[in-house]
């Protein structure tokens, strides 16, 4: 380590919650930098599972801080029920986490204006979080954050602001019901005084423990193709996941981040609209989608599957600085016959080699495949990369020769137990 970014490489669902898991034991600090709780971080232990919307996975593990950095927009409501969860289930959060006090809140107009956008024609198919209207607010300053939780004045100040234009847009565009200041004013003050214990000056407690060389991982959610500057724009979410989201995000500067590691699935996949140039057709689809059990942790939305695209993550590795990669989910290739890795797009008479801007081009260019034979056989019992088929360690040689960066770690499954390492 000491200080490492985790990223998502492709459309988010990469299986990050198990890697962070796992690299989770060996960190001090465990930071969230972006996004809120449209994410859905998996981690199977044994026979329990948990999934993390909000909180960092390594809660998980016993004595690490986790700490929500500013560039995450918080929905208080779905917080104070993560916590509530993982304390039910004997996990200790108090003293543990820590919340930034610049974090912006999502409010129930948030989570409306979301939902009733999404019901247009031309849809992102977003997770209706009130994610893309609570960063909309923060860029156009007139958002809410943490720390006005705290002061009532303020916040009834702000508050009143905003309700008076999102009332009127309810209103007037959408013919829907707007809110009331003083019911909101008093379930967010009664939120404020429930969170004020994890409510803290993050950027210190960080760079702090980065001064003292205490290991901190951050956590990217999503994935790169959904970041709003690098990815399939309009088809992102509205935040910086990739490394570089992890500075803007948590106030310790770029200089002060060791590795970046990205995060592949053995396959592609994304939910929601938006371009897909190596999607599955049907019968693939359906076939993938089952075993890989492809339905969205946040929205349970069928997730829509497709070949390993290293044009895609090509980009990734590029705009993130990827150092290594790991690869997951090779298991669910299992029970295929042959393989393909796309390589490049064509578009007309174009040859793409660099992901392109255009959605456009996205939208109709074609796949260049290089054809590989399957290996039909069981891989989640293996727990060495010696010990996978021929064809299995043939397919991740030629997946790391195309994109040129090397492979750490290999995941077969969801258990911590299915994960070995590639070796030299
Ligand atoms: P939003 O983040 O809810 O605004 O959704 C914008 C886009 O990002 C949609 O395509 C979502 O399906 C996608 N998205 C948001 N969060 C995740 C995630 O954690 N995994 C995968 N896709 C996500």
């Amino acid at each position: 380590m000491p200080t490492s970014v985790i990223v998502g490489a492709q459309w988010g669902d990469e299986g990050k919650g198990k890697i962070i898991d796992i690299l989770s034991a060996k960190a001090d600090y465990i930071v969230r930098y972006q996004g809120g709780n449209n994410a859905g971080h998996t981690v199977v232990i044994g026979k329990d599972s948990f999934i993390l919307h909000l909180i960092p996975s390594g809660i998980l593990h016993k004595g690490r801080i986790c700490v929500i950095g500013n560039g995450v927009v918080i929905d208080p409501r779905a917080l104070l029920e993560e916590i509530k969860m993982l304390e039910s289930r004997g996990i200790k959060v108090d003293g543990r986490l820590f919340i930034s006090e610049e974090a912006h809140v999502i409010f129930p107009y948030h989570k409306l204006l979301d939902e009733l956008k999404e019901q247009k024609k031309k849809k992102i198919g977003t997770t209706k979080k009130g994610i893309g209207p609570c960063y909309a607010d923060k860029v156009a300053r007139s958002g809410i954050r943490i720390i006005d939780l705290l002061e009532e004045d303020t916040l009834k100040e702000k508050l009143q602001n905003n309700l008076e234009e999102k009332n009127a847009i309810l209103a007037r565009i959408y013919d829907a019901e707007g809110f009331d200041l003083n019911a909101l004013l008093k379930e967010y003050a009664d939120y404020g005084r429930k969170i004020k214990k994890y409510i803290s000056n993050t950027k210190r407690i960080l760079n702090d423990a980065v001064d003292k060389g205490k290991r901190v991982l951050f956590e990217g959610a999503q994935g790169t193709l959904l970041d709003v500057d690098y990815g399939t724009y309009p088809f992102v979410t509205s935040s910086n996941s990739t490394a570089g989201g992890a500075s803007i995000g948590s106030g310790v500067g770029p200089g002060r981040i060791d590795k970046v590691i990205g995060v592949v699935k053995a396959y592609t996949t994304r939910v929601g609209e938006g371009p897909f140039p190596t999607e599955f057709g049907p019968d693939l689809m359906k076939k993938i989608r089952h075993k890989g059990n492809e339905f969205g942790a946040t929205t349970g939305r069928p997730r829509r599957c497709g070949w390993f695209d290293s044009v895609v993550v090509r980009h990734a590795i590029m705009v993130n600085g990827l150092d290594e990669l790991v690869v997951t989910k090779l298991d669910v290739l299992d029970e295929l016959d042959s393989i393909k890795i796309c390589t490049g797009y064509r578009f007309g008479k174009t040859v793409y080699d660099d992901f392109p801007s255009s959605i456009k081009a996205l939208t109709g260019c074609q796949p260049v495949y290089e054809e590989l034979p399957g290996w039909n056989k069981d891989t989640t019992h293996v727990t060495s990369y010696s010990a996978l088929p021929e064809n299995a360690k043939r397919y991740l040689k030629r997946m790391q020769a195309v994109l040129k960066t090397k492979i750490v770690l290999i995941s077969v499954g969801s258990d911590r137990s299915q994960t070995f390492s590639k070796g030299a």
